[in-house]
């Protein structure tokens, strides 16, 4: 019985994956599919859900599938060293005729792999494009060169762009994710799931109204999608955080003896060091980077963190936010994060200074640093 092998964290399991899976069982004629989570002990942080909730939710969103469909948990029985060159030979023994589907942005990264050339022999590999990378048949032709191209089918199917941490951020916000197949929301709410910050969440909506609370959320979707974009490399937790608190303090004005400069109070940028202060006293935040990237994401100033300017470039682009020019600004972020940076602080600056209503001395910091002497 031909059988498609689909391996994956599937935290959560999403529809493109299922479409994907089976858009290649009619290709390619499988009966069977088999999917298998992967099982990574030292790796339980990022709001990992356990292998058991996985496999559950797997179940769930695949169990439409036409065809057999079984659930191997072969990497939590082995436990370690999951490489596909030891895992493939195991289930080739148990089901036969198998083949491999992975992803073409996947195979991009092939000569990483450990023994490439064992996985690419233990089995045929079947490969799917996926919108926004290098087509299969363009990858299959390269990385055949070198692993031979027999062992290879690049398939028609398209897999859209899901993101998994965009998955996720929803989840956290409270929100149902579309990309979800039937009944997998529903696991996750009845099993208090992706739950870890709700109540800051809820909070949050008690103290803002509700335009700005679709704001704070917008920011955190914006940050959380740059970071992974452009491969920023900053803690998601902290990406999380800072984004969803930076406007705490924006509808709470009153100081509590809490300590903010003074030439702050009584204009607008008082909400960014009261907003620092009061995440810390109101939400816990001990975190001194999630602390500054509050504490700076009005004015910015001069060398700032990666995270700093994360949260200052999605506050000012977050898809609430559509007057002029913040589409263009958008566009010139998303094809390169340091430009859309500057673009903003520069916008900024200058939209400030044709006001005349006074510039803080952060913010002339900042285009100093940034634009007059343009450094990173
Ligand atoms: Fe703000
Ligand atoms: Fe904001």
């Amino acid at each position: 019985m031909k059988t498609i092998v689909f391996g994956g964290a599937f935290a959560p399991p999403h529809r493109e994956h299922v479409k994907m899976c089976e858009s290649a069982m009619k290709e390619l004629g499988a009966e069977r599919l088999v999917l298998v989570p992967t099982y990574l002990p030292a790796h339980k942080t990022e709001h990992y859900l356990s292998f058991e909730d996985r496999c559950a939710l797997v179940k769930i969103a695949f169990k439409d599938v036409c065809g057999e469909v079984v659930v191997d948990d072969v990497e939590r029985r082995r436990g370690e060293d999951n490489y596909s060159y030891l895992v493939l030979p195991i289930l080739k023994e148990k089901y036969g005729d198998i083949v491999y589907l992975i992803g073409s942005d996947s195979l991009e990264y092939f000569d990483k792999w450990k023994e490439p050339q064992r996985v690419a022999t233990a089995c045929k590999i079947a490969v799917c494009s996926r919108e926004g990378y290098a087509g299969a048949d363009e990858v299959v032709k390269l990385v055949g060169t070198k692993y031979g191209v027999e062992n290879f089918i690049p398939l028609e199917h398209v897999g859209g762009d899901v993101s998994s941490s965009m998955i996720k951020t929803k989840l956290l916000l409270g929100e149902d994710a579309d990309e979800l197949p039937d009944g997998v929301n529903e696991y996750i709410k009845t099993h208090g799931l992706f739950d870890d910050y709700i109540e800051f969440v809820e909070r949050l909506k008690s103290y803002q109204t509700d335009e700005l609370f679709f704001h704070s959320k917008s920011v955190v979707k914006r940050a959380v999608e740059f970071n992974s974009k452009h491969i920023l490399l900053q803690d998601y937790d902290k990406v999380f955080l800072a984004a969803l608190l930076h406007d705490n303090a924006k509808q709470r004005k009153s100081l509590d003896g809490l300590n903010v400069p003074e030439d702050a109070v009584g204009t607008p940028v008082l909400h960014q060091f009261l907003g620092a202060e009061k995440a810390r006293r109101d939400f816990g935040i001990e975190d001194e980077e999630i602390l500054n990237a509050i504490r700076y994401h009005t004015t910015a100033k001069a060398n700032m963190t990666m995270l700093e300017k994360l949260i200052y470039t999605a506050d000012s682009l977050s898809d609430d936010r559509t007057y002029e020019p913040i589409p263009e600004l958008r566009k010139i972020a998303i094809a390169d994060f340091e430009k859309g940076f500057k673009a903003i602080l520069k916008y900024t600056y200058d939209k400030i200074a044709e006001r005349g209503t006074g510039m803080y001395p952060l913010t002339e910091d900042a285009y100093r640093y940034y634009i007059l002497e343009d450094r990173d």
